[in-house]
């Protein structure tokens, strides 16, 4: 049975992200079937909405998976066995990508970067020279350590020295919290996931393809079934998913899109900013430091100090204070505090996050004065009353 009395959790990590009352009505409306005309007009509109998010021309796909999922179906779509892959390799999800692609078939390259930096361009220019990558890879914000690369600028390199090859992006924490333009910016392949931006719960992931890798994907030849984006496309032209619709997490998709394009994306962007910078600026009047060198906005991963125990902070946070943090994977178990910025976040909740990590961190042994919590405080809410949050309440 579960606790009814215990009190329902602050999320606050970097996904799954807070939904807002819209979305949870959505997901507890009655089970409609999907070969039906009312789901079908939902679909229709949710299908011809996502590639605005992209801010691409051409379709948008979804399947019914964790982000993961989209990775291989990106994947897979325009892998041959044998091919040359490069792959960014900055954390937990660069590691994962290198490894499906090898699984695959592919013969992987890895740039190693040390976690919680970024692409160093003249690095990368230099390492993809001396290759002949018929695919290159990389996050937007790898997630583990919260650093974002710069992938515009890796697309202008990757276009010069391989104008055949794709370069795919894993962002799956950035795609609906940050400026991608990936027609713009000459991206190949841009993978989101549910969980994250689009506020709604895990289990829908979503891919775009740009002309050149759809020409791929005609011609690719690693076996793929589930995630083949020809049959998908041909369904989705018939206003149907090629296998059953995740009714509900599409429906409350339909509500978060709606309520997106009252007041456009370059809000949202802006609003998610300035959760990051709100967070920034009152962690380092709190004596605490952010971990990657060049954070993303979608999270801030805070570096705990030495001699302090990370994973007893987080434990601290949820069982005493119900907020729910993310930590440090592998090298970096107990060494960061993960806070994300996506999602349904309103002001009092970072400040009560903030307000939290300090008390918990207290009951731990890090020693923080009430007069450094009160400045903290005072400029993280004027910080977010700059741009306060455009979700409604209801
Ligand atoms: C950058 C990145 N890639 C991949 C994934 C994997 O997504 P999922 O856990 O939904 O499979 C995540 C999840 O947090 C992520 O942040």
């Amino acid at each position: 049975m579960p606790d009814t009395k215990a009190p329902i959790p602050l999320l606050m990590t970097p996904g799954p992200v807070p939904v807002p009352p819209s979305v949870l009505r959505a997901l507890s409306a009655p089970i409609e079937h999907h070969r039906t005309p009312a789901f079908q007009k939902c679909f229709d509109r949710v299908i011809g909405a996502l590639p605005a998010v992209f801010q691409t021309k051409n379709r948008a796909f979804m399947h019914v998976s964790t982000g993961t999922g989209g990775m291989e179906s990106l994947l897979v779509n325009v892998l041959s066995p044998g091919d040359e892959v490069a792959a960014v390799v900055s954390g937990k999800f660069g590691e994962r990508w290198a490894d499906m692609a090898e699984a695959f078939g592919a013969k992987v390259e890895r740039l190693d970067i040390e976690w919680g930096e970024s692409v160093h361009l003249p690095t990368f220019t230099a390492w993809l020279e001396k290759r002949k990558p018929k695919i290159v890879l990389s996050q937007v914000c790898e997630t583990s350590t919260g650093a974002l690369h710069p992938v515009r600028e890796m697309a202008q390199v990757v276009r010069r020295l391989h104008p055949d090859c794709l370069f795919l992006v894993d962002a799956i924490t950035a795609l609906g919290a940050l400026p991608l333009p990936m027609d713009q910016w000459d991206i190949d392949g841009v993978v989101g996931g549910s969980q994250k931006a689009f506020m709604i719960p895990t289990g829908l992931s979503f891919v775009a393809l740009s002309e050149r890798a759809w020409a791929r994907a005609q011609t690719a030849k690693c076996p793929r079934f589930y995630f083949d984006l020809r049959a998908e496309d041909e369904a989705n032209r018939r206003g149907e998913t090629g296998f059953s619709s995740a009714v509900p997490l599409i429906k409350a998709l339909d509500v978060v899109l709606a309520e997106v394009a009252t007041f456009g994306l370059p809000l949202l962007y802006k609003r998610i900013a300035t959760l990051a910078q709100a967070t920034r600026e009152a962690m380092q009047i709190l004596g605490l430091r952010i971990f990657p060198s060049t954070p993303s906005p979608s999270l801030t991963a805070i570096l705990v100090p030495d001699g302090i125990d990370g994973q007893k902070w987080r434990s601290v946070l949820e069982t005493k204070y119900s907020v729910v943090l993310m930590g440090g994977q592998d090298q970096m178990k107990g060494k960061l505090l993960r806070m994300g910025h996506m999602g349904f976040i309103r002001d009092p909740d970072l400040i009560t996050a903030i307000t939290a990590i300090v008390h918990a961190g207290r009951e731990i042994g890090w020693e923080c004065s009430d007069e450094k919590l009160a400045t903290a405080l005072k400029t993280a809410r004027e910080i977010l009353s700059e741009t306060p949050s455009p979700w409604s309440e209801t």
